[in-house]
């Protein structure tokens, strides 16, 4: 019997989805007689979307864990066949890892560099794009998603050191990379332009709340940058898109908390936090729309959430 190494479904990226979850926990689902044993590639393509990113490069900084790196693995489910990936972060060893794992699920129709490139070093940032191949040079799309927060203290107690990393990470990073890739952006389309800006907000940049005053300070500078520059390409075919998460579990609350295990599992206590990959599908939906249609702002809660501050806890 001749035994296919891949299979194919052509569908929508909810049945994809729901698919893909199906045919890896339930192997039995379908006549695994017809698939060779090892490995078994299973590829669930969503059509249009699928075909929108077609020969697409998506560079996505903080791809090395949480929102940034489960966007990575959505995109390379969405479009399996061909699409580049530019994932960038500190921690590189975690961004190769992101690589091998995206091809052995996918396989080696998504082309993935891997790049170790921290946000905050003005210098790196203005280097990068300078030393990137030929063929991930122009990229199509860029999610800004290097973030973090430090601590929760209360002025005057915040220290120096914090609101530093938090404004060249969160804020001057974000502003460097939209500089860095805004230019060929620009040039593209006989001089109309063409591209997506996704920039990872929060809840904290519309509402700020008491201990996260540097983070929500960042987060809302973040959203008028991002609503500056939507009216400044106006004339242009950039997309400039906002993501704003309630209560994700990454690790965020872990790098707040300096790696302080307990306290970053107290953040979530009692509920059901959002996970990356939900922030990860929205984000692939907003730059997986027709080039006419701009998913320009977005606020994603748990069910459990109304506000920054406002979360309902079951008791435990
Ligand atoms: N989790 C939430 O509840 C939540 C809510 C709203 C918004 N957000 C935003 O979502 C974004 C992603 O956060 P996350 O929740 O996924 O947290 P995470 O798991 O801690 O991921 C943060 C990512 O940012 C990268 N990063 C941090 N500093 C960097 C730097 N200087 N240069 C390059 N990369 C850097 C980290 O990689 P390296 O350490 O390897 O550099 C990591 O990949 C952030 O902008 C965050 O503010 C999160």
């Amino acid at each position: 019997m001749t035994k296919v190494s891949a299979l194919y479904i052509e569908c929508s990226s909810d049945v994809a989805a729901y698919a893909r979850d199906l045919l890896y926990s339930d192997p039995t689902a379908i006549n695994l007689n017809y698939l060779s044993d090892n490995p078994l590639q299973l590829r669930v393509l969503a059509s249009a979307m699928s075909k929108r990113f077609e020969g697409k490069t998506v560079l996505i900084t903080g791809a090395s864990s949480g929102i940034g790196r489960s966007t990575a693995f959505e995109f390379a489910r969405s479009c399996p066949k061909n699409l580049k990936l530019v994932l960038t972060a500190r921690r590189i060893d975690s961004l190769k890892q992101v690589a091998s794992e995206i091809n052995k699920e996918v396989g080696d129709g998504v082309r993935v560099l891997p790049v170790q490139l921290d946000v905050s070093k003005a210098d790196e940032v203005r280097n990068f794009v300078g030393q990137l191949p030929d063929e991930f040079k122009e990229v199509d799309v860029l999610v800004n998603n290097a973030g973090l927060v430090k601590g929760v203290a209360k002025a005057p107690e915040i220290a120096e050191e914090d609101v530093d990393v938090m404004f060249a990470t969160n804020v001057t990073g974000l502003i460097n990379m939209t500089q860095a890739i805004l230019p060929s952006m620009l040039k593209r389309n006989n001089g109309d332009g063409s591209g997506d800006i996704i920039n990872i907000g929060s809840i904290a940049g519309r509402e700020p709340y008491i201990g996260g005053s540097i983070y929500c300070a960042t987060k809302a500078a973040v959203r008028s940058f991002t609503e500056s520059l939507r009216k400044e390409l106006i004339a242009k075919r950039i997309r400039v898109i906002a993501i704003d998460p309630g209560q994700v579990e990454t690790e965020f609350s872990l790098v707040r908390f300096g790696g302080n295990k307990s306290k970053a599992d107290a953040v979530y206590a009692g509920c059901e936090p959002l996970t990356p990959d939900d922030i990860a599908e929205t984000i692939v939906f907003a730059a997986g729309r027709r080039e006419n249609v701009v998913i320009a702002d977005t606020l994603i809660f748990p069910n459990h959430q109304a506000a920054a501050t406002i979360m309902h806890r079951k008791s435990t």
